[in-house]
C-alpha cells in the first residue's frame, strides 16, 4: 500500500522534504479538494511535506481528521459537500475572509460512469458538473482577489484524460473534465500578468477508489505519481509556468 494510502500511522517527516526543484512551500497556504483520500489525499501529503499549512476539504469529516492527525499540526478540516450552494458558500466566504490562500488544489471529483447518456438520471448529471465543474469555478472565485492583491498564486484543476476524447457511458464526465480544461486554459491566460499560474492535471487511470473497473491495477499510475507532479508544478520557480501535463501509465491497465 503506498504512503498515501495509510492512514494508521504518522507519514511524514520531522522536517520538510525537498521538492523535485528543491524549493520549498513553507509558508505557504494550500487548499485541497478531495482530500479524504485519493489523488487529493496524496497532493495534501506531498504539500505537506513541502511544508505548506494545508486546509483540507472533502464531506468525509472522519478521514479528514485521521489525515489531519497524520500531517500533525499543520492543518485545518473544512467539511463541506461540493454540490450543496449553501456549504460551499460558507466555505467560500470562510477562504475569501482570511484572504491567505496560495495554493488551490482542485483534486474532488466524481464519475457517475456506466450508462449511455441518455438513460443517466438528471440530478446524477447535475451532481457531476457541480462536483467537477461549479465546485473549482466558486473556490477559484474565491482566491483569485487575495491572488492578485499578493501578487503570487498558483491553482492546479485536476482533470482527466477524458477531458481530450470521447468517453462513452461517460459522457457527464467528459463534459465536466472538457469544461474544467476550458475554464482553466481562460482563467491562465487572465491572471499570467498576476503571476498567478492555472494549470491543468490530466491522468489516465489511477489506482484510487474512483479508478477501479476491471482494470489491472498493478499497471495503473498511483495516486503518489500525480502528486508528484503537482508538487514540480506548484515548486516550479517564477518565470516557469507548465500549464498542462498529460499522464499515462506505461503499460496499458
Ligand atoms: N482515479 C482515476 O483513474 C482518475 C483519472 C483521471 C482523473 N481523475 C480525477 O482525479 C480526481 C480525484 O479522483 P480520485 O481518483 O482521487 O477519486 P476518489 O478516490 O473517489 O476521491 C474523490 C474525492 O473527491 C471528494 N468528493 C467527491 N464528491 C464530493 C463532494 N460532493 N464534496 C466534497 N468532496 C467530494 C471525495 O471526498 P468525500 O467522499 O469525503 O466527500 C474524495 O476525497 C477527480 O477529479 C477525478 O475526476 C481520477
Amino acid at each position: 500500500m503506498p504512503d498515501s494510502q495509510n492512514q494508521s500511522q504518522k507519514i511524514l517527516p520531522a522536517s520538510a522534504a525537498a521538492s523535485p526543484t528543491g524549493s520549498s512551500l513553507a509558508g505557504s497556504t494550500a487548499i485541497v479538494t478531495g482530500a479524504s483520500r485519493g489523488i487529493g489525499r496524496a497532493i495534501a501529503l506531498r504539500l505537506a511535506q513541502l511544508g505548506a499549512r494545508l486546509l483540507l476539504v472533502a464531506r468525509d469529516r472522519a478521514a479528514l481528521t485521521a489525515l489531519h492527525q497524520a500531517i500533525g499540526t499543520v492543518a485545518e478540516i473544512l467539511p463541506c459537500d461540493l454540490t450543496s450552494a449553501s456549504e460551499i458558500a460558507v466555505l467560500a466566504s470562510r477562504i475569501e475572509a482570511a484572504g491567505d490562500c496560495d495554493i488551490l488544489i482542485n483534486a474532488a471529483g466524481i464519475g457517475k460512469i456506466g450508462a449511455p447518456l441518455h438513460q443517466m438520471p438528471v440530478e446524477d448529471y447535475d451532481a457531476v458538473l457541480a462536483t467537477n465543474l461549479r465546485a473549482p469555478f466558486l473556490l477559484m472565485r474565491a482566491v483569485i482577489p487575495g491572488m492578485i492583491a499578493r501578487g503570487t498564486g498558483y491553482i492546479v484543476n485536476i482533470s482527466s484524460l477524458a477531458g481530450q476524447g470521447p468517453l462513452a457511458n461517460g459522457a457527464a464526465y467528459a463534459a465536466s473534465k472538457w469544461a474544467l480544461n476550458g475554464l482553466t486554459y481562460s482563467a491562465a491566460e487572465e491572471l499570467r500578468a498576476h503571476n498567478i499560474r492555472v494549470s491543468v492535471v490530466a491522468p489516465g487511470s489511477v489506482n484510487t477508489e474512483f479508478g477501479r473497473g476491471g482494470k489491472d491495477r498493478s499497471k495503473m499510475l498511483q495516486a503518489d505519481d500525480v502528486a508528484n507532479v503537482v508538487a514540480m508544478l506548484i515548486t516550479q520557480p517564477p518565470q516557469s509556468f507548465i500549464s498542462e501535463v498529460r499522464m499515462r501509465p506505461t503499460q496499458k491497465p
